[in-house]
């Protein structure tokens, strides 16, 4: 059997990887500044990581939702620490998509309504509702296509107010820093305008944190930045460092009712231990205030560079923004200088490395850029 030929794969084929590095089989390093897309939030093969998945296999790797799992409650009371929203309830799933599925689903079973207010260059996952959300027409089949999605243009007040007037909305949902669209940050003022507009008019305000999450930005929500709380959080990349699991946190009016979300493999007992292993070492190292640290050093100096458009982004989500000329940029990061990096098109180099990452691997980071740029 064939695989189905999906992806347009660089020719490496990863054998081993450690913190902020990868090798490839023939033994060649390179500097993991993409994080297999955001998602190694605490460094590859973390020590810690290992161990508490390893001690969990030997004890149970999996049941399902239908048995009492004291990880799943011990996951939900540390997440509501670290992210500071202890009175918001935890739903476990498998992927971001996942997740925002569920996010829209409860929102409409909340309110009864039906309207979802997106933004162009949104990216919220393949499958379903997720995919109409999503501003990419080539990814949407003829049967995800519905009426039930309204695009709006990014960071436009008045559009958002006239959609308000105009249609019966369910939920808003919006990523804190736009990840695919190229990384285009939220402004405070129009998350609080969302905030208020869902207030008046009884609508659910989804906050898509599957990739600005888990404390990338240097906060644990990007969108804590606007110091508004949204109805509904999704997550996903960076939750489990590798270990696939997802979830929404929900605030305490919406009231659960058995049946209304599930899943089989959600919140199952080696997600949870993966979920747990990043959570407390997000902690113990101090990874938020790291990304902060390590992400404003980045941005600083990437300014410096002439040849950069623009630098976007907050903490370790960093998009660099190149003239069309040098769209060769990234590829020769890669097989010149040996580093990974993500892209966002047309030509916007995507940073999303481990929280982890340290200021002498952005130094190498910048002197390996420089002479990319003058290639
Ligand atoms: C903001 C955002 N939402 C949702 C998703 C979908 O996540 P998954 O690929 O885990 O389904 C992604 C994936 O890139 C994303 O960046």
């Amino acid at each position: 059997m064939k695989l189905f030929d999906v992806y347009p794969v660089n020719d490496i084929i990863i054998e081993k990887a450690q913190d902020s590095h990868v090798w490839d089989n023939k033994g060649t390093q390179y500097l993991d500044l993409y994080g297999g897309h955001a998602v190694i939030s605490i460094g590859h093969t973390h020590p810690h990581y290992v161990k508490r998945l390893t001690d969990q296999l030997h004890k149970v790797g999996f049941y399902s939702n239908s048995v009492k799992m004291p990880l799943q409650e011990e996951l939900a009371a540390l997440l509501g620490k670290v992210s500071g929203k202890e009175d918001y309830q935890l739903f476990l799933c498998n992927s971001g998509a996942e997740a925002n599925e569920n996010a829209l689903k409860l929102a409409s079973f909340y309110n009864g309504k039906k309207k979802v207010i997106a933004f162009k260059k949104a990216f919220h996952g393949r499958t379903s509702l997720a995919v109409a959300a999503t501003d990419n027409p080539k990814i949407v089949a003829p049967v995800n296509e519905t009426d039930n999605v309204v695009f709006l243009p990014w960071e436009d007040e008045a559009a958002l107010e006239q959609a308000f007037q105009q249609y019966e909305v369910s939920s808003v949902i919006i990523e804190g820093i736009q990840g695919v669209g190229g990384i285009n940050v939220a402004s405070e003022s129009f998350l609080r305008k969302i905030r208020s507009l869902c207030d008046a008019h009884n609508a659910v305000f989804i906050a898509d944190s599957v990739q600005c999450g888990y404390g990338r930005s240097g906060k644990f929500y990007s969108h804590d930045f606007a110091g508004v709380n949204a109805d509904i959080y999704s997550m996903a990349k960076g939750m489990g460092n590798g270990f696939p699991i997802g979830a929404i946190i929900i605030a305490p009016k919406f009231h659960a009712v058995y049946g209304m979300l599930g899943t089989t493999f959600g919140g199952n007992h080696l997600a949870c231990a993966a979920a747990l292993a990043v959570l407390e070492t997000v902690q113990a190292e101090k990874l938020m205030d790291n990304a902060a640290t390590v992400g404003n050093y980045l941005m600083e100096q990437l300014r410096t560079f002439d040849k950069v458009k623009e630098v976007r982004g907050r903490g370790l989500m960093i998009g660099i923004d190149l003239p069309e000329e040098l769209s060769h940029v990234r590829k020769e990061l890669l097989h010149t200088h040996k580093i990974f990096t993500g892209e966002a098109k047309p030509n916007v180099i995507r940073l999303l490395p481990s929280l982890a990452l340290t200021q002498a691997h952005a130094d190498q980071f910048l002197e390996a850029f420089g002479k990319a740029l003058n290639k």
